[in-house]
Parts: C-alpha cells; structure tokens; sequence
C-alpha cells in the first residue's frame, strides 16, 4: 500500500486525489489526525485510519501495510517539528516499508536562514540514517505563501514588505501531481529531488507589476525595514516567534535560497507548471 499523511491538508488532499487516478483506491492509505474530515477518502475506497504525530503508536498502526510511507511535513518548526517527523520515520520503520518520501522544501540547508528549511535539513539526515531507500521532494516555495503575503496589498495597492530576492513561487496542484506521479512509480528519485518549482524565479517589484497587469489598477513595492516589518506584524497579534519566521523567510529569500528554476517538475507532470500570474488571477478572480 501507499500510505499518506496529512491527507486533510491542502497539499496532502490533493495528492490522494490524484493519487487514486493513477492506482486502485485499495492501494491507497491515508493516516490522519481526525478520520471524519477524510470520509470522503474512505467512500471511495481508501483506507482510513488515525494517526496523530504525537502518538507513536497511532502511527505505527496507520501505517501497517505500508511498502511506500509519504511523510508530509508538519506545520511546526523547530525540534517541535523535527521530533514528530522522528516518530513518523520509526513508525515507518518498525512497520517495514520500502521506502519513506518525504516533502522538503527548495533550499532545505542545515545553514539555510528560515528555519523551516533547516528544519527539512534535520528531517533529511533521520531519512538518511534509516538505511531505507527515501526520497526527499524539495517543494518550491508555495505560492499561497506569497499570496498571503500580498493579502493586503490586494486592497492597499501597496506591497509594503521586507527587502526580498527572487522566489520560484510553486503552485500546489502542480506539486501534488508531481507527487502522485512518482508515489505511482512512474519516476523515481533517490534522496533530495532537483528542486520541484514554478517556470520563474520572481522578487515582489516583479510581483507588483503583474498585479497591476492583473487588477487594471497600479500597484507600488515599498521595502519596509525588518525591524519595523516585525513591530507592524507583532501590533496585529502575531506571536514574536511567527514574526521571525516570516523575517527569517525575506532574510533566505535575500541569500538566493529560493532562486533556482528547473525543469524537473514539468516534466513530471507533462507541462509547464502554473505561473504566479496565473495563480495570483485565480485567487483574485473573486
Ligand atoms: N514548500 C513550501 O513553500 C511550504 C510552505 C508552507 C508549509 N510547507 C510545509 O508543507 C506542509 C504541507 O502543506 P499544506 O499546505 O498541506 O499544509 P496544511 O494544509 O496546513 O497541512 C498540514 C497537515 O498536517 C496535519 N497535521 C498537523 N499536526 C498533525 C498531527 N499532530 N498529527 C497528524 N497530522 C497533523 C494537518 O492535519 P489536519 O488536516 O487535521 O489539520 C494537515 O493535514 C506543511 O505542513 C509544511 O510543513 C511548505
């Protein structure tokens, strides 16, 4: 079987949707945290079962049967996220499967500047010490993160956010049938994939210009300080922690981290990927 976790998430969903296009629902497992918001799976013939990263046990049991474990990262950071990718890795251990794949990120460094991709980093190394076969999925960044980076500037007109660099904004519909392709042994990848991104490496003046193409209304870039970016976050009753993450994300976009393009993902999924204009008119056709 080929296991699946977080299938109640946006990334996780719309893999297992597209995953049992490509083989037999029976073929397919989800393990998530709560089974009703996965009923849908179980109607059409997947197999459903609890599995919550911080219950070993609930994992080793959603997992049972499993030759291929796709571990889809936590939303949390730090040693919070690395020791729940931990306990998923020994669970797919202890069951036996073949081989663990796992959504990492472009740039994930142990020395990256954001802390998710440090985070990947440390996932990477558990995989490695395994001795399983892995694959590492090295996700572009999502495009929903710029979008809700953008999220006032869409009334504002202003997209006034920290100094940046160019980021190969990825869609998740691409990613997801990227990773349902390879989950249905139709490419494989040993270790970290070529980084999986959109068909351009964009900084948010870029992003300006296209969403003034896109609205029919000027829209400017004004660079904010990070210091000053933080205090506005933090008024708003972002926790500190938050904030420097999302400082920490302009501070790696800065180095270059997110900056390649390559070609892998299309020709995973057979065309070119969905470009951020495209994205960002979908978001905003409503
Ligand atoms: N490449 C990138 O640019 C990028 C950007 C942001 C995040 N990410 C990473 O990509 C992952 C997937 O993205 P996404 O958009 O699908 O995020 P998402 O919608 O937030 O999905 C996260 C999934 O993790 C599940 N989960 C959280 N805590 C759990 C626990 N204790 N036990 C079991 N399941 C748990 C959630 O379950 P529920 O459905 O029950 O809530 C949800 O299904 C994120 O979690 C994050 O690690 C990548």
């Amino acid at each position: 079987m080929i296991i699946v976790t977080g299938a109640t998430g946006k990334l996780g969903r719309r893999i297992v949707e597209r995953l049992v296009h490509r083989v037999p629902a029976d073929r397919v497992g989800v393990s998530v945290r709560d089974p009703r918001k996965a009923q849908d799976l179980a109607d059409r013939g997947v197999r459903v079962r609890q599995g919550n990263f911080d219950d070993p046990a609930s994992l080793a049991h959603s997992f049972e049967g499993a030759e291929q474990l796709l571990l889809v990262s936590l939303d949390r950071t730090g040693q919070e996220c690395v020791s729940g990718h931990r306990a998923a890795i020994d669970a797919a251990v202890q069951v036996g499967v073949d081989r663990i794949l796992y959504t990492s990120q472009m740039g994930a460094a142990r020395d990256s500047r954001f802390q998710a991709c440090r985070d990947h980093a440390q996932t990477e190394d558990l995989l490695r010490a395994t001795g399983l076969p892995w694959t590492a999925l090295r996700n572009g960044f999502y495009a929903s993160s710029a979008l809700q980076f953008l999220e006032s500037a869409r009334h504002t007109g202003d997209i006034a956010l920290p100094a940046d660099g160019p980021v190969a904004w990825t869609g998740h519909d691409d990613l997801a049938e990227a990773t349902a392709v390879i989950l249905a042994g139709e490419a494989r990848f040993e270790g970290p994939t070529p980084p999986l991104t959109g068909p351009a490496a964009l900084d948010f003046a870029t992003v300006a210009e296209i969403a003034s193409q896109t609205t029919g209304r000027p829209f400017t870039r004004t660079v904010v300080p990070d210091g000053a970016f933080r205090e506005q976050v933090l008024a708003h009753g972002t926790p500190g922690p938050i904030a420097d993450l999302m400082l920490s994300i302009f501070a790696a976009a800065r180095n270059g981290e997110f900056t390649a393009v390559d070609s892998t993902l299309a020709g995973l999924i057979g065309r070119e990927p969905a470009t951020f204009r495209t994205q960002l008119e979908r978001a905003w056709a409503n």
